[in-house]
């Protein structure tokens, strides 16, 4: 008689509605960097859930190229969440169920963007000022959807801190996950953010909560569960340039053989999905970022910034290990 070993068939770490997320840290959506050729890497790492880069919902509607290839993933990004941001409840709605039909496991609501261009229209973190809004959206979407639709949301609009009441009407409206990034509109990045309202909104709520901001390292991911509880941890800044946060190794671990090979098959992924050109050229604000904690010359760094096709690039990295300033 054979016995199944339990060791084998891990647990889910939480479920968004009925679908299963196995794992805890999670890369943020980011426009410019959560894009699929990184995203896809981040999630063969470890990242638990691939957000994609925020999408305005008119964009979507109207089918505007740029927009929606945002929306294009793999099957093996699985699960896989379009986050979606306007002002308008009837284009979020629209834009919703049009994206639906693309099969994302689900539609996140993006009520945490600051810019001034978006938050002064009443999208992104402009949404938190009107609660009425935001329940009439949750109740129409979890209606109108086949698939749960979350929230991500911010502290509030500076001197209207409302992320309680914000959680709850999401809840309350059928919404089936809450990220919360623990600062205001205006709380600046050179302040710490605030990681008590994550523990506060994690008590609050039922679903899910996933816990953001100045996460730095890995022993911060399970720091930052202690302190709030939170189910899933997101991380923004200190994951670009750096997906093997996701593989529980921080920078100082990884040996230039490790980066070289990362960094070779990020390229290849943004050659296949841009193309040569716009590959190369979206990729240079990654090299940056990978070369950044190495002790390379400024020489090495600005002729990696412009090489202009594959070949050249990764013969002029395999020059920079030799090169580094020790
Ligand atoms: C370059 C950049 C682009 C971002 N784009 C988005 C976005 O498209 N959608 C979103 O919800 N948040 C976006 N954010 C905010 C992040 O998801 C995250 O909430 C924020 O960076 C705080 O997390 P961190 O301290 O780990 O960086 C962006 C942040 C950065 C730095």
């Amino acid at each position: 008689m054979q016995y199944m070993n339990i060791s084998q068939t891990p647990s889910p770490t939480f479920y968004v509605d009925k679908i299963p997320v196995y794992g805890d840290a999670i890369l943020a959506p980011m426009m410019g960097f959560s894009d699929l050729p990184y995203r896809s890497l981040c999630r063969e790492m470890g990242s638990a859930i691939s957000y994609t880069e925020f999408a305005r919902a008119e964009g979507l509607i109207y089918n505007m190229r740029r927009v929606s290839e945002k929306l294009i993933y793999r099957e093996d990004e699985r699960p896989v969440a379009f986050q979606i941001y306007t002002h308008d409840i009837d284009y979020m709605v629209n834009a919703a169920l049009r994206i639906q039909d693309l099969r994302p496991d689900f539609i996140d609501i993006n009520m945490g963007c600051p810019t001034k261009a978006i938050a002064n229209s009443g999208a992104g973190v402009g949404m938190m000022r009107t609660p009425l809004k935001v329940a009439r959206l949750f109740k129409r979407l979890s209606r109108e959807l086949e698939i749960p639709v979350t929230a991500k949301i911010r502290m509030g609009w500076d001197d209207c801190v409302n992320y309680k009441l914000i959680a709850r009407i999401v809840e309350e409206n059928g919404g089936a996950l809450i990220a919360i990034h623990g600062r205001t509109r205006e709380g600046g990045r050179e302040r710490a953010a605030n990681w008590d309202v994550i523990g506060e909104v994690k008590q609050l709520v039922k679903i899910p909560v996933i816990g953001n901001g100045d996460v730095k390292c890995v022993a911060d991911i399970e720091k930052m569960k202690t302190h709030t509880n939170c189910d899933g941890v997101m991380i923004g800044r200190a994951a670009i340039g750096n997906p093997w946060i996701f593989s529980g190794k921080d920078r100082d671990e990884v040996n230039f053989e490790e980066v070289q090979k990362v960094m070779s098959e990020h390229l290849d992924r943004n050659l296949l999905f841009y193309g040569e050109e716009l590959g190369i050229n979206l990729f240079r604000k990654h090299v940056v970022q990978y070369l950044a904690p190495l002790h390379t010359t400024r020489r090495y760094r600005r002729e990696l910034l412009t090489r202009e096709n594959r070949e050249e690039f990764l013969e002029l990295l395999a020059q920079v290990n030799e090169n580094l300033v020790r």
